[in-house]
């Protein structure tokens, strides 16, 4: 998985014609601007850990990306993330993440894995929630079943599998207008026993 991304990202496979950031044209900060805006109130006085960054500064503001509450991990070392390690991995970045309560955010990147992968993960992250905690997946959107991580891309939608099974946290759809651009903000939230 890590020379896969590393291709990626040496060939700018996302963005070939140089008009857009590393991550694709939904990572500019023109596009995620009002997405920015409805996360700030939700993120409050969290630490952001930012699942899978690439440059971390396509979309959010230098002074968000500096601050002691923004850490961002990323499988590939060039893209500079504060931390280089796989996000499957879930104990060994956990153990290198500031305190206090979390926002873990996740945006593009579990369209990019087996589905097996992201309900094995889905489930292990919903499980090691605090109850201050809150995640946030973003993902693109689209009606194909199909889903592979060789294509590079891969659609998953909230409703089907690996979406629709009870991880045990309940899921609040609460940026609804982000919608017609083409992704799915989902906010996690664990349930109380
Ligand atoms: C399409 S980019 C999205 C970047 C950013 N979240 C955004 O929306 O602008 C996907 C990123 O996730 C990273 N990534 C994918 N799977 C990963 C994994 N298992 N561990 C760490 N990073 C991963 C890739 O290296 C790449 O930088």
């Amino acid at each position: 998985m890590k020379e896969v991304f590393e291709q990626i990202w040496k060939s700018n496979r996302w963005a070939r014609s140089g008009k857009y950031p590393k991550a694709g044209a939904g990572s500019t900060k023109k596009y995620c601007k009002d997405l920015l805006e409805k996360l700030e109130p939700l993120v409050g006085e969290r630490v952001f850990i930012d699942l899978g960054c690439n440059d971390k500064k396509n979309w959010l503001p230098e002074a968000f990306t500096e601050s002691e509450r923004y850490f961002g991990i990323d499988i590939v070392e060039d893209c500079g993330p504060n931390l280089v390690c796989n996000i499957l991995e879930i104990e060994e970045w956990k153990r290198h993440i500031p305190e206090g309560p979390k926002f873990f955010f996740i945006k593009d990147v579990l369209q990019h894995w087996e589905t097996s992968e992201v309900e094995t993960w889905m489930e292990q992250i919903i499980g090691s929630l605090e109850e201050d905690d809150v995640l946030c997946t973003i993902n693109a959107v689209s009606d194909s079943e199909e889903r592979s991580f060789k294509k590079q891309y891969a659609p998953i939608k909230y409703g089907r599998k690996p979406f629709h099974h009870d991880y045990g946290a309940k899921v609040e759809q609460v940026l609804q207008d982000w919608k017609p651009r083409r992704r799915e903000v989902l906010i996690w939230r664990k349930v109380k026993a």
